[in-house]
């Protein structure tokens, strides 16, 4: 991962509020990519377990300080990505982020539709290995519920939804092209869950990164063009209206064979759980 933040700290950045969420990201230059997210408008009543991860403090406004996203699993609870959670990120422990809050219920950033929601507490996965990015999730306790009906429910172990094959929706605020273009509107691409054989073979470890099917699962399609992007992490990934994953890294953003990878959100129920 530190490849990644030096690369992309010597990239220019049209925009530096969100500057600190792209280090995590890609590791090719975004110019590389030809698409990328390759997704559609969508409307947050369609997807309301979708919200927006914020501190304006450290991002500014002209996003409403999104720097990740994150999916709503409980009125006071939000899954996002441990990584969203770092210092390279926030420059500095959560703690210290006075104005952390979660956007929800708000299609476009800039409306003032829905809910900002101040985060009470964060809760790192103490399993998350940053250099690997095994267990990438973060609790986030919001200090006002949100209505049951925002909630989603997380797919535990041996779920149909990771079967692989099966078709997902990847929601996000992130880049739509490799090149920094973020949106201000809320967006979905369209994605098929892999078998762990072929992430495996995506990321066999060294350069491209390594995938670990305990905690990780991925997406995409053989042609590329539908994928993740910098800035989404940490939102949803869903599938038969169930909670499969959370968007966590890749090698560069929709390119045929480098799939995007997701926290396993069965790894996170059986965390959660303490077993
Ligand atoms: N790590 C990225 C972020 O901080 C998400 C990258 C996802 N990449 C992908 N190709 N699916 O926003």
């Amino acid at each position: 991962m530190r490849r990644l933040f030096v690369r992309a700290l010597a990239r220019p950045l049209a925009l530096a509020a969100t500057a600190a969420a792209i280090p995590l990201v890609s590791a090719v230059p975004a110019a590389a990519d030809s698409v990328v997210v390759g997704g559609f408008p969508v409307d947050v009543a369609q997807s309301p377990w979708t919200v927006a991860v914020s501190s304006r403090d450290r991002f500014g406004g002209t996003r409403a300080g999104q720097f990740c996203g994150g999916a709503v699993v409980g009125p006071t609870t939000v899954l996002t990505a441990a990584h969203c959670m770092g210092e390279e990120v926030l420059g500095g422990p959560p703690a210290k982020v006075r104005d952390l809050k979660v956007v929800a219920e708000r299609t476009h950033l800039l409306s003032g539709e829905g809910r900002e929601i101040p985060v009470r507490e964060v809760r790192v996965n103490p399993a998350y290995d940053a250099a690997g990015n095994a267990g990438d999730f973060a609790v986030l306790t919001l200090a006002e519920a949100l209505p049951q009906q925002d909630v989603i429910a997380m797919a535990a172990a041996g779920d149909p939804a990771y079967a692989p094959g099966t078709s997902a929706l990847v929601y996000g605020w992130g880049d739509t092209s490799g090149a920094g273009d973020y949106t201000t509107g809320l967006r979905a691409a369209r994605v098929h869950v892999l078998s762990d054989a072929q992430c495996r073979r995506a990321y066999p470890g060294g350069e491209e990164g390594a995938y670990l099917a305990e905690s990780m699962l991925c997406a995409g399609e053989t042609q590329g063009g539908r994928d993740a992007c910098q800035g989404d992490s940490g939102g949803p990934l869903v599938a038969g209206g169930r909670l499969i994953g959370l968007v966590s890294w890749g090698s560069g953003c929709g390119r045929p064979g480098s799939p995007g990878v997701y926290t396993r959100v069965s790894d996170v129920v059986t965390r959660l759980s303490g077993a």
